[in-house]
Order: C-alpha cells, then sequence, then structure tokens
C-alpha cells in the first residue's frame, strides 16, 4: 500500500480539512505512515494567517525536501491557505514541490493523483461545496462540520477572505445529513464551522435559507448529538436568537469564542470589525443575562497598525470588565494584500512585546480566577482518553470547554460525571465520583 503522511498548521477548519484528506486517500487506498521518512506522499496543510506561520512552515517544508532528495520517487503537496496566497509562485520558491491546492480544492487531490504526470500542477479555484467527502476523524467521538466556506467580511488586517473567498453557506439538508451520519457513527460531540457563523444562510436561496439559530435547533433535534460547539460568531452579527439558543438547547454548549480583537472603538473601526466596544460589552452583558454560568473565550490582536497606549488600556479595560474563561493573544502581524499592512504607523516591535505581556498577566489573572468557579462542582465531561502528562488518568472536556485531567474508570468517548477538585488557568482536575466511592 503506497503510504501518505500530513502535517496540519492552522485553525480548526485546516484541522477538519486535513480530516477530509486523509479520508479521501485512504479511500484511494493510502495508508497513513507516522513520519514523513518512508512516506509516498507528503503533504502539508498550511496557515498564512501571521508570518508565525508562513516561517514554521517553511522548516517543515525544508525536511520534505531533504526526503524527496534521499527518495526521488516522493511526491510533495502542499495545499491550505498559505498555497492559496502564493498559488504558482510555490513552484518558483520550491521546485520539489509536485502539487499545491488551496483550502477549498482538496477533492482535487485526488485528480492529481490519479493523473499520468506527477508534476508542478496547481488547483486554486473557489468553486463553493464540493462534494462530500470522507473524514477520517482524529477524536473518534467528536466531528466537525462546514456550515459555510469562506467570508464576507473585509477586516482590514485578514488574509482569509482571499486564501478562502467569498462566503458560501452550505445547504442546511447537507448540514444535518452530515451531522446525521456522524452521530450515527458513534460522533457525540459536533463543532459546527463558518468564519462568522452568524451570517449563515445569506448566500442561500429564499427556498433553503434559514437562520444560524433555526440550523442550532435542527442540529440539536438529532438523535445521538449531545453536544454541539460553533465557531466563530461576530460580535456584529450575533443576535438574541442564538443568545436564547443557548439558554433553550439541551446539546448546546455553555461556551461562546467572541473574537474582541480591540477593546478601543477607534482602533475596531480602522480593523472594519463594523461593532464598536459598546456593541461587544452589550452582547457579553446580553449572554450571562440568558446564560449566566456561561464560559467566555476570545481572540485579541496586540499592536495593530497606530494602537496608542490609550487604545491598549481600553482593551485591558474590556477585558478586566469581562472576565474572560481564556483569550488567544497575537501580536499583529502584516499579511500581503491586506489593507492595514499597507497602514504607516506600524507599530514598533518593543511596544508589541511590552503590550503582550501586560495583556497576557491580565488574561491569566482572570482565567485563574473564573475557573475557581468550578471547584467542588460535579461536571459533565466527555472522555477522551489517556491524560498526556500522567497516563494513570483520564482526560476529557466539559461543556464549558475545559480539559479535565482525572482518576476514574470511564473509557474513551463515555460521558462521565467528574467532581472537581483543583483549577487552573488551563485545566482542571478532579476524580469520578463512582470511584471515590468504590475505593472507600
Ligand atoms: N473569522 C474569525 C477569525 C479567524 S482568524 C473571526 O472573525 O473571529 C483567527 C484570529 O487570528 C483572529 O480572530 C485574529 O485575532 C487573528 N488574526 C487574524 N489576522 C491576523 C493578523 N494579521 N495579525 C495578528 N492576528 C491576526
Ligand atoms: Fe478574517 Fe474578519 Fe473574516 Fe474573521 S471575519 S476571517 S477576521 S476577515
Ligand atoms: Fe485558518 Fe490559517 Fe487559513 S487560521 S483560515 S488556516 S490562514
Amino acid at each position: 500500500m503506497p503510504k501518505y503522511h500530513v502535517t496540519t498548521f492552522g485553525c480548526q477548519m485546516n484541522e477538519h480539512d486535513s480530516e477530509r484528506m486523509k479520508g479521501m486517500l485512504e479511500s484511494l487506498g493510502y495508508d497513513e505512515a507516522p513520519e514523513q521518512d518512508g512516506a509516498d506522499l507528503i503533504l502539508f496543510n498550511t496557515c498564512s494567517i501571521r508570518e508565525a506561520a508562513d516561517t514554521k512552515f517553511a522548516a517543515h517544508l525544508g525536511n520534505a525536501g531533504r526526503v524527496k532528495r534521499e527518495n526521488p520517487g516522493t511526491v510533495i503537496g502542499v495545499g491550505g491557505c498559505w498555497a492559496q496566497s502564493v498559488k504558482e509562485e510555490v513552484f518558483e520558491q520550491f521546485p520539489f514541490v509536485d502539487v499545491a491546492f488551496g483550502p477549498g480544492q482538496v477533492h482535487k487531490l485526488a485528480e492529481f493523483l490519479n493523473s499520468d504526470s506527477l508534476t508542478a500542477q496547481g488547483y486554486f479555484e473557489f468553486e463553493g461545496f464540493t462534494g462530500d467527502l470522507p473524514a477520517r476523524r482524529e477524536r473518534e467521538f467528536h466531528g466537525w462540520t462546514q456550515i459555510s466556506i469562506g467570508c464576507r467580511e473585509v477586516c482590514s488586517y485578514c488574509i482569509v477572505p482571499s486564501t478562502r473567498g467569498r462566503e458560501v453557506s452550505r445547504d442546511p439538508n447537507d448540514v444535518i445529513a452530515d451531522v446525521a451520519a456522524m452521530a450515527e457513527d458513534g460522533v457525540r460531540e459536533i463543532t459546527l464551522l463558518g468564519q462568522n457563523v452568524n451570517s449563515y444562510g445569506r448566500s442561500l436561496p429564499k427556498e433553503q435559507r434559514i437562520t444560524f439559530a433555526e440550523l442550532l435547533r435542527e442540529v440539536d433535534a438529532i438523535d445521538g448529538i449531545d453536544r454541539i460547539r460553533y465557531t466563530s460568531p461576530h460580535p456584529k452579527d450575533i443576535k438574541l436568537d442564538v443568545i436564547e439558543a443557548h439558554a433553550e438547547l439541551p446539546s448546546l454548549c455553555e461556551h461562546i469564542h467572541l473574537p474582541l480583537q480591540s477593546g478601543s472603538s477607534a482602533l475596531l473601526k480602522r480593523m472594519r470589525r463594523t461593532y464598536d466596544r459598546e456593541r461587544f460589552t452589550d452582547r457579553v452583558r446580553l449572554i450571562r443575562e440568558y446564560v449566566p454560568d456561561i464560559s467566555l473565550s476570545t481572540d485579541i490582536i496586540v499592536g495593530f497598525p497606530g494602537e496608542t497606549e490609550d487604545d491598549f488600556a481600553e482593551t485591558l479595560e474590556v477585558v478586566d470588565e469581562t472576565a474572560f474563561d481564556s483569550a488567544f493573544t497575537f501580536n499583529y502581524s502584516p499579511r500581503r494584500g491586506t489593507e492595514a499592512a499597507t497602514f504607516e504607523d506600524q507599530v514598533p516591535h518593543e511596544v508589541k512585546r511590552d503590550r503582550m505581556a501586560r495583556l497576557v498577566d491580565l488574561v491569566q489573572q482572570h482565567a485563574t480566577e473564573r475557573a475557581q468557579r468550578f471547584v467542588g462542582r460535579d461536571l459533565e465531561v466527555l472522555v477522551e482518553g489517556r491524560s498526556r502528562k500522567d497516563p494513570d488518568k483520564l482526560r476529557g472536556r466539559t461543556r464549558h470547554n475545559k480539559v479535565v485531567n482525572f482518576n476514574g474508570l470511564a473509557e474513551a468517548g463515555d460521558m462521565t460525571t467528574v467532581k472537581v477538585t483543583s483549577a487552573t488557568s488551563q485545566t482542571l482536575a478532579g476524580e469520578e465520583p463512582l470511584l471515590a466511592r468504590a475505593l472507600a
């Protein structure tokens, strides 16, 4: 059997696309190789969201070049957002690459592998939804499904609209059929993916069109799905119907990832986020009114062009007021082809570094404090397997999206109860009350 190896960078969309690549390759008779050495087909699913993503990938690609020098028959493929952003240039920069394809062209890989000439072919169309590919799930009990591809926003810092194309929503019947098939196959938790899930449906013909809140209700009604998550909502578009859904739908988890980006309205405007500080804090207030125990996470960019000390102070204020359960913090990174990369008032590196350190401190402080509310509680945990750090323990995830390491007897895929005994900013620790009773 020919062997493949896939390295994935970037976000959950890429993780999902890689599962589809793997599923497709296995249906073509390929088997997974544990590392690049020994693989007949070496694939990269790339990201280009920040410069660091590009740099990291280049090092990995170098290693694949070495494997190919040693085994000239090896086929090297580069897919995903970076590939889309450089297109045919990839073959000039890295002559040993045989095939390159954008995020929307995963299915073309099969065409390429079946073609006569396995050299320097590129696939970079935006085709909309192009049929279902079988996915090989990394976590047996968790599935991803894409509800839309591309993005209709024009955030001035962001490369995604150019790498994933215009937003196209997927037919709700296809989403439901996909989730139902996964449920049949043992999936208990599903994550719906879209760059702005709240704009779901807008590109659909009238007779198919439903809102994101309606889609959530339909997915909730599918037998066997115990947990629904989604990413990402957009603060300008998230409305009461979706917030109510969190309060009403049994499977919709008590967690929302609501990207703030900045607490300064002036900066949000330059970012073209089309909401201001008040709108964001109002959404948080509304969410907490309906679901008081919700976990909130966010994304924040530090050092966007023109960010003054006062703008940054506003970000700290919003972080302090909101008390997020966790936050991803990014130094602004100019991206080719984006509006903000041309802004002249770029923030010096040392200033970004200093602000980042202050922000991370505050985020950590709130994350630690917020996590203490779980100590002493019995929480529902979906078991993922053995703990990575301590193989005597099990590892799972709560509905609030907290990782828990715990003593217990459950098996991967079980939904169990864990009594939480301690909490840090990142993880919870605890034990199954059942086990405690058995040992007593
Ligand atoms: N569609 C999602 C975001 C996807 S990108 C949304 O709008 O929320 C994930 C995160 O990467 C963004 O939320 C942003 O915080 C960060 N990001 C995007 N472009 C960036 C850039 N040029 N520099 C630094 N961070 C960036
Ligand atoms: Fe990028 Fe903005 Fe679209 Fe998110 S909403 S993917 S940040 S352009
Ligand atoms: Fe995701 Fe990176 Fe593309 S964050 S959408 S893989 S640029």
